[in-house]
């Protein structure tokens, strides 16, 4: 599966897509949307979009936090999931981590994708915790 993997920037209309693409997968079937505290410092993070002949299928944003990356709204569009492209977009941004410096990835993963991050050398850190009034837990990968 070829995947272009982009950065994309902010408040360009690819921005706004990915934007789109998380809140459908990520909010709205908890019948939520982002809050703007929840996008207030979007311009500080790097947003990355995955393409499939130009067409968007999955995104996440990276969040610098010292030497740390933490990794938020990954999402896979529902008529791309289970193909591997989640997989490729893990492996997209530690590529991106590594060149720029950082040495670990964090992120809050829900419970039901724990061995979706575990399976690309994610572990579990700390207990499980409720947001959104879903099951949560801490993971991390060491990027060497
Ligand atoms: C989790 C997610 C990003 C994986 O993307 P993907 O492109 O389907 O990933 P891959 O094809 O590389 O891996 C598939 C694995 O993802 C997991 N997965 C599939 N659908 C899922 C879903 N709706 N929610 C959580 N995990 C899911 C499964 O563990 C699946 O592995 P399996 O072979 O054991 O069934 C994608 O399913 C998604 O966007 N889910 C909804 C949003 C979400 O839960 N995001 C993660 C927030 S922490």
């Amino acid at each position: 599966m070829k995947v272009d993997f982009k950065i994309v920037e902010y408040r360009s209309s690819a921005y706004t897509d990915v934007l789109a693409l998380q809140e459908a997968i990520l909010r709205e079937p908890v019948g939520l949307k982002f809050t703007p505290e929840e996008v207030a410092d979007d311009k500080d993070y790097l947003h990355i979009g995955g393409y499939i002949n130009e067409e968007l299928c999955c995104a996440t944003a990276l969040v610098p936090e010292g030497d740390n990356v933490r990794m938020i709204r990954v999402a896979t569009a529902p008529a791309f999931q289970n193909r591997g492209i989640g997989t490729l977009l893990l492996k997209y941004c530690e590529g991106l981590v590594k060149e720029r410096g950082f040495t670990m990835i964090t992120l809050n993963a829900r419970e039901r994708a724990v061995p979706f991050y575990q399976r690309s050398g994610y572990s579990i850190e700390g207990e499980m915790f409720m947001k959104l009034e879903i099951p949560h837990l801490k993971m991390f990968k060491k990027i060497v």
